[in-house]
C-alpha cells in the first residue's frame, strides 16, 4: 500500500463568523497566543508523518504564503539585536515542510477546493486537514489524530472519516455519520453506511460529526467531478464521499483522541486559548492563578 506523504489544507474560506477579525486578515493567520492556527495544523501534519503539504488558498490569504516563507532579512536584525531565539523562531517557521499553495479561484465549496489539489497529488493517497478543528494531541497515547486517521487507512486500505462524538445541540454544524452497525460506534474504526451534511438533530444517523481529518485515494477526484452543488452552491466533500460509500472498499470513520477545538466560533477560540496558556510553561503557573482569582 502506498504511504500517505502528502496533505492539502483548505484555506480558502471567509472567516465569516469571525469578522471583524477576519475582515483584512485571513482566519487561518489568527493566533492562539502567538502561533497562527494554520501553522498548528501544519505542525500536527508534519507530527503525523507527511512531508508535502499543499494549501489551498484565495487572493485575500496571501500572508498565509508570507508566513511559511524564510525571512532572512528578520532573522538577521533579530541576530544584530542580540535575538536569537526570536531569529530561530522566525527560521523554523519559514523551514517546516516543503509547502505548495494553489488559488481557489471561486468559492465552490470544500469539495471543490480539495478538487484543486487533484494534480499536485500525482495519484497518490493524501490527508486533508481543516483549519478550523484544531486537535490537541492526547496526553497518554502522543499520537496526533491525523496520525491516527493515517493508521486507520493503512488498516482499511478505504478512505477515511475523523470524528469524535459531538454534543447534540451542535449536531447541525457537522457533517454526521451513520455506520453500517449502530454498534460499530464502539470501535475505534468502522465503516459507514451514509453521511449527512449538517443534517437536524431530528434526521441525524448519530452525534459522531466529521471534523476535519481525512483521508483520500485517488478515486475521491472521480467523486468530487460527479458531485453537482447544493442549495447554497457549494460542493461538498460528503456528498463525495457518499457515493464512494457505494464501492467495494467503501468509506471508513476513525474516532480519534485528542481534545478538539472549533476555532470557528468565539467560544471555541476562548477554550483553546486557555488550555493552551495552562500547557504552556512560561505562562501557566501565571494563568492558574489569574483564573482562581476570577
Ligand atoms: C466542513 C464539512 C463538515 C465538517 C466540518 C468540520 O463544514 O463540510 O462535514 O463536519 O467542516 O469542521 P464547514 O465547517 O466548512 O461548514
Amino acid at each position: 500500500m502506498r504511504k500517505i506523504n502528502k496533505a492539502i489544507i483548505p484555506a480558502a474560506g471567509m472567516g465569516t463568523r469571525l469578522l471583524p477579525a477576519t475582515k483584512a486578515i485571513p482566519k487561518e493567520m489568527l493566533p492562539i497566543i502567538n502561533v497562527p492556527t494554520i501553522q498548528l495544523i501544519v505542525q500536527e501534519a508534519i507530527n503525523s508523518g507527511i512531508k508535502n503539504i499543499l494549501i489551498v488558498i484565495s487572493k485575500s490569504k496571501e500572508s498565509i504564503i508570507s508566513h511559511f516563507r524564510p525571512n532572512k532579512d528578520l532573522e538577521k536584525i533579530l541576530i544584530q539585536r542580540g535575538k536569537k531565539q526570536y531569529a530561530d523562531l522566525v527560521k523554523k517557521t519559514g523551514n517546516l515542510a516543503k509547502i505548495d499553495f494553489i488559488y481557489q479561484k471561486k468559492p465552490l465549496g470544500l469539495g471543490h477546493a480539495i478538487g484543486c489539489g487533484q494534480k499536485w497529488t500525482k495519484n497518490e493517497p493524501f490527508a486533508v486537514l481543516l483549519g478550523d478543528d484544531v486537535v490537541l494531541t492526547d496526553k497518554k497515547s502522543h499520537v496526533p489524530a491525523l496520525k491516527q486517521c493515517i493508521n486507520a487507512f493503512y488498516k482499511t486500505n478505504s478512505c477515511i472519516v475523523g470524528v469524535q462524538p459531538v454534543a447534540r445541540e451542535v449536531i447541525s454544524k457537522y457533517g454526521i455519520v451513520k455506520p453500517v452497525n449502530k454498534k460499530d460506534l464502539s470501535k475505534k474504526v468502522f465503516k459507514l453506511a451514509d453521511m449527512v451534511e449538517k443534517p437536524e438533530i431530528k434526521d441525524a444517523p448519530s452525534n459522531y460529526a466529521a471534523l476535519g481529518r481525512y483521508i483520500f485515494t485517488k478515486d475521491i477526484f472521480n467523486f468530487i467531478k460527479k458531485t453537482k452543488k447544493d442549495k447554497s452552491g457549494e460542493i461538498q466533500i460528503t456528498d463525495a464521499l457518499r457515493k464512494m460509500m457505494k464501492t467495494k472498499n467503501g468509506v471508513h470513520s476513525c474516532i480519534f483522541s485528542g481534545t478538539r477545538y472549533d476555532l470557528g466560533n468565539k467560544l471555541g477560540m476562548v477554550k483553546a486559548f486557555i488550555d493552551f496558556a495552562l500547557q504552556d510553561s512560561e505562562i501557566s503557573n501565571s494563568i492558574k492563578k489569574y483564573l482562581k482569582k476570577k
